[in-house]
C-alpha cells in the first residue's frame, strides 16, 4: 500500500461509500453522485475553506470528491492573502489548491483578482495613477500567469458596482478611474489567453444593478477587450428572488454573448435585520430568539420548503442549461456558511445541501431527483 494517507483516502470512500449503502437500503439502487446527475448540463462546485483545501478530514475530501467536479476558494486568493505586502506574495496555500483541484480532477476557479474587500491594505495607500496601474498590472500577471493553464476561469473584478448600477468607489476607481476595468481586464488576458474572464457580484437579479452590469460588460466588448461571462453570485432567499427575475437576469446576461454562472450559490433561512421595520442593522441583535429562530434544528416544514426552493432553481438552471456554465455552492455545509455569521454573528443557519454532520438534506435529493 503506497502512501498512509492513500490508505486512509480509500478506507474514507469505502466507510463514505458503505455509510451511503446503509441509507440506500431502503432507496432504490441508482445512487448517483451530484457532479454526475449534471455531468452533461453545468459544473457543480463548491466554495473550499482552508482546512479543506489542506484535506484536514478525509471524509470531508472524499465527499467534495465524489459530489462536486468545481472549487473555488472561499478566501484564501484574496489579495490581503496571497500579495499581503506590495513586494511579497504568498503562494503557499493556493499552490496547495491547484494540487487539490488536479488530484480530485476539478474545474479550477480563481477569487479574485481585483476586489474592494479583504484588499491587501498597501493597495489602499496608492493614490498615484501611475503607481496604481504598475501595482496592479504586477498583481494580476504575476498570479495569472503562475497558474496560466491550470486556472480555467477567474473572477477578474468582484462586486465593482452600486446597488444603482453606478461604478462603486475603491481605491481602483479613485486612482484609475472607470478605465480601471478594461485595464485589469486586458492584463489578466495577457497573461492567460485562454482561461475564461468573469465579472462577478452579487444582487445581480436586481433591475438596476442589472443594467449597470450590462452596461459593463458592454463597455469592454466595444473597446473589444476579452471577457468570457458573468457571475450571479446567487446569495438569495427561500422566497427572494422569484424564478421569473432570476430567468430574466439569465437571458439578459447571455444575450451579451457571454456564459453565466452561478458562482456563490446558498438559500438563507434566517430573519434579515433590513426586513425588521425601523430596525437599526448596527443594534446588536446577537442572542435574540427572534433573529436565530433555529439554533438546535431546521423544522422538517422548513426543509420541505428548502427543498422546493432549490428544486425550482434547478428546473430553470436546466431549462437554461446551454447558457449557463458552473453553479458552485457557496460552501460544502451548512456549518461552514458564512450565513452562520452574517449580518449577525453567531446564528445557526441551513443555507446549503447537506448538514453539519455532511450528511445530504431533502434539498440535496431534490436536486438530484430532477435527474432521475
Ligand atoms: O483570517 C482570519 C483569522 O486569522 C482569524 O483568526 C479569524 C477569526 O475571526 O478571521 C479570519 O478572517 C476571516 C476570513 O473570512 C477568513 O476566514 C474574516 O474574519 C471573515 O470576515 C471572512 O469572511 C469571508 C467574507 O467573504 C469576507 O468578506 C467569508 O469566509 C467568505 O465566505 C465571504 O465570501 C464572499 C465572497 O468572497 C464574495 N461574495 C460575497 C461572499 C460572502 O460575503
Amino acid at each position: 500500500m503506497k502512501t498512509l494517507k492513500q490508505f486512509i483516502f480509500i478506507v474514507s470512500i469505502l466507510i463514505l461509500a458503505n455509510s451511503c449503502k446503509e441509507n440506500n437500503d431502503e432507496k432504490p439502487s441508482t445512487v448517483i453522485a451530484l457532479k454526475e446527475a449534471y455531468n452533461e448540463n453545468f459544473y457543480i462546485g463548491t466554495a473550499l475553506s482552508e482546512n479543506q483545501i489542506l484535506e484536514k478530514d478525509s471524509l470531508v475530501t472524499a465527499l467534495i470528491s465524489k459530489e462536486f467536479n468545481s472549487i473555488t476558494s472561499e478566501n484564501i486568493m484574496k489579495s490581503m492573502f496571497i500579495h499581503p505586502t506590495k513586494d511579497a506574495f504568498d503562494f503557499k496555500l493556493t499552490d496547495k489548491y491547484i494540487a487539490f483541484g488536479k488530484k480530485h480532477d476539478m474545474f479550477i476557479h480563481g477569487h479574485t483578482l481585483i476586489w474592494h474587500s479583504q484588499l491587501a491594505p498597501w493597495f489602499s495607500e496608492i493614490k498615484d495613477s501611475t503607481e496604481m496601474a504598475l501595482a496592479t498590472e504586477n498583481h494580476i500577471k504575476t498570479i495569472v500567469s503562475r497558474y496560466k493553464g491550470k486556472i480555467n476561469s477567474w473572477d477578474v473584478v468582484n462586486e465593482a458596482l452600486n446597488e444603482d448600477g453606478t461604478l462603486r468607489k475603491t481605491a481602483f476607481l479613485d486612482a484609475l478611474g472607470e478605465g480601471y476595468l478594461a485595464l485589469v481586464f486586458k492584463w489578466a488576458s495577457e497573461a492567460d489567453s485562454n482561461t475564461d474572464l468573469y465579472y462577478n457580484d452579487y444582487n445581480m437579479t436586481d433591475v438596476a444593478k442589472r443594467k449597470g452590469a450590462i452596461r459593463l460588460v458592454k463597455k469592454l466588448q466595444e473597446k473589444g477587450i476579452k471577457i468570457d461571462g458573468v457571475g450571479m453570485q446567487g446569495h438569495w432567499h427561500i422566497d427572494s428572488p422569484s424564478i421569473e427575475e432570476i430567468e430574466e437576469s439569465i437571458l439578459d446576461y447571455a444575450s451579451l454573448g457571454v456564459k453565466v454562472a452561478i458562482t456563490e450559490l446558498d438559500i438563507n433561512l434566517l430573519p434579515s435585520p433590513w426586513d425588521l421595520v425601523g430596525a437599526d442593522v448596527n443594534q446588536n441583535f446577537e442572542g435574540s430568539e427572534k433573529m436565530n429562530p433555529y439554533p438546535k434544528s431546521l423544522p422538517d416544514s422548513i426543509q420541505t420548503k428548502l427543498a422546493n426552493r432549490y428544486q425550482d432553481i434547478f428546473k430553470l438552471f436546466l431549462k437554461h442549461q446551454d447558457k449557463i456554465s458552473r453553479v458552485t455552492f457557496w460552501g460544502v455545509n451548512d456549518g461552514q456558511s458564512w450565513l452562520n455569521d452574517w449580518p449577525i454573528e453567531g446564528r445557526t443557519n441551513y443555507p446549503l445541501l447537506f448538514d453539519r454532520e455532511f450528511k445530504p438534506k431533502q434539498a440535496y435529493d431534490s436536486i438530484i431527483s430532477l435527474k432521475k
